[in-house]
């Protein structure tokens, strides 16, 4: 009996004459004059193998007939094809029909668009370009905690139904048990001491804060989990649940995490490149040209860096006009974020230190009080796709910062304990999984980088 091999392997070993089992998915099956051609693809590479089927097998007639989609397992013998293309291919000794599949398959021949496919999200699956970003995603997936493990990161899972609202944005999804129809109310609000956790919680916006707490007693920590945001923006750019890589360092501050972004980046750049080949030749013909030698700019640039404050100069004497006005003090929007990185830069920035008032609760204060030491890395076509800081240590400062942004102390009484005892400077930073690939594959929008997509008013599969 011949044990399963996965495509891949068996083009890869490459010995003609050889036997094989295949299983797989047909792509395409190709009827001619006493031959039929199946493209078979078990998901493990881009282009699969063609299996020539000839009319001695038992079942010809029914291997003719085979519709698209359909489950075979093929015994073959590996042999050089004369089809341009390829240069291995299978011919079948016998075919078992595992799976039929009829003519209402939605995945047909035909090149189909990107929206049509979200709304079959459970059978893209297997279209050419679905293949290619989920394998591209699974392989950097393991590259990131091959970085940090090499580095003597801890790898941290932290919670995702949590009390606190990380970024203070107000986007927490509720977590309840509670009675909708009938909620415990006290003085006109819901009483949410009755609720399963007798608080109120939500699903967490981020693992920072207690990812915080592991770098205080492991040095280098790092979480990679899911977030969910209920941002109500339907943009290409924003998901409602995420996967974010979250790095904490003690002892660090915002130039040693601006260093670590950085070289972060570039290695998940040269893994795409060097151990995703086939994948990234498809984005760079199919997706986007110039793909390739813009990711290999990347990985051999040095970043830039720029002052929040003269980004701000750079965007008012930009020769174009913005939707959204530019003033000190006020955030970046996209549509800066993308004139400062493509057109400013024509590469990666980072901006460093913006104002105290438009950033998060925990940043550190700078000498000028004005500005907090934040960080966001900027990239043409994506914009953000880093946000870090280095974090207030300083336990009366950001008690005070707290108190401004109308945050109580006592609801994060845990999380300042680590300012009260053995406090250390210390910085990290969040990389949004999705905007990687969308980076790093031309793909211009998020719901096509991520397996499910949940956006406003999109949750189906
Ligand atoms: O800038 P953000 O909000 O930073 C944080 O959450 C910090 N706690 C990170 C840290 O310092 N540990 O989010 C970080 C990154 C963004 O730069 C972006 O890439 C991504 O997460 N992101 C989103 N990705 C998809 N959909 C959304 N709705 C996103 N919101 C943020
Ligand atoms: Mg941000």
């Amino acid at each position: 009996m011949t044990v399963r091999s996965r495509i891949k392997q068996a083009l890869a070993e490459g010995r003609p004459g050889e036997e094989y089992l295949l299983k797989g998915w047909a792509r395409t099956v190709r009827s001619g004059k006493g031959v039929t051609f199946i493209s078979l693809n078990d998901g493990s590479t881009l282009a699969g193998i063609q299996v020539v089927a000839e009319p001695a097998l038992a079942n010809y007639p029914q291997l003719a007939a085979l519709g698209t989609g359909s489950a075979i397992a093929v015994t073959g013998l590996l042999q050089e094809s004369p089809a341009a293309g390829q240069t291995l291919e299978l011919q079948a000794l016998s075919v078992e029909v595992i799976g039929e599949a009829d003519q209402d398959y939605p995945m047909q021949k035909k090149r189909h668009s990107f929206e049509y496919l979200r709304t079959i999200a459970h059978m893209r699956l297997r279209s050419n370009t679905f293949g290619a970003v989920f394998r591209v995603r699974s392989s950097l997936a393991q590259e990131v905690h091959r970085f940090f493990g090499e580095r003597g990161f801890l790898n941290v899972h932290t919670p995702i139904i949590t009390a606190n609202d990380c970024e203070g944005a107000g986007e927490l999804f509720r977590v309840t048990t509670l009675d909708l129809a009938h909620p415990p109310l006290s003085e006109g609000a819901v009483d949410f001491s009755d609720d399963f956790f007798g608080r109120a919680t939500g699903l967490t916006v981020s693992g920072q804060l207690e990812g915080e707490l592991f770098a205080q007693a492991f040095s280098d920590i790092y979480t990679f989990g899911p977030t969910f945001r209920a941002e109500n923006s339907n943009t290409a750019r924003h998901a409602a649940e995420f996967w974010m890589i979250e790095p904490e360092m003690a002892f660090a501050n915002l130039a040693d995490d601006a260093d670590l972004a950085e070289a972060f980046l570039k290695r998940l750049c040269i893994h795409a490149l060097n151990s995703c080949e086939e994948d990234m030749q498809f984005f760079n013909t199919q997706i986007d040209t110039g793909l390739i030698s813009r990711i290999e700019s990347v990985a051999n640039a040095s970043f830039a860096r720029m002052e929040y404050g003269e980004a701000i100069e750079r965007l008012k004497k930009a020769p174009v006009s913005f939707q959204f006005p530019v003033e000190w003090g006020l955030d970046l929007q996209s549509e800066h974020e993308r004139y400062l990185t493509e057109q400013v830069i024509g590469a990666p920035v980072f901006i460093l230190n913006y104002p105290k008032g438009i950033k998060a609760f925990y940043m550190r204060e700078n000498e000028d009080g004005k500005t907090v030491a934040a960080m966001d890395l900027l990239v043409p076509k994506v914009g953000e796709i880093i946000g870090g800081s280095q974090r207030e240590e300083r336990l009366d400062r950001l008690t005070a910062r707290m108190l401004e942004g109308g945050i109580d102390p006592a609801g994060l009484s845990w999380y300042l304990d680590s300012r009260r005892w053995g406090s250390t400077p210390h910085a990290g930073f969040g990389l949004g999984f999705e905007r990687l690939l969308m980076y790093l594959t031309g793909m211009e929008n998020i719901r096509d980088v991520i397996p499910f997509p949940r956006t406003p008013r999109h949750a189906e599969f």
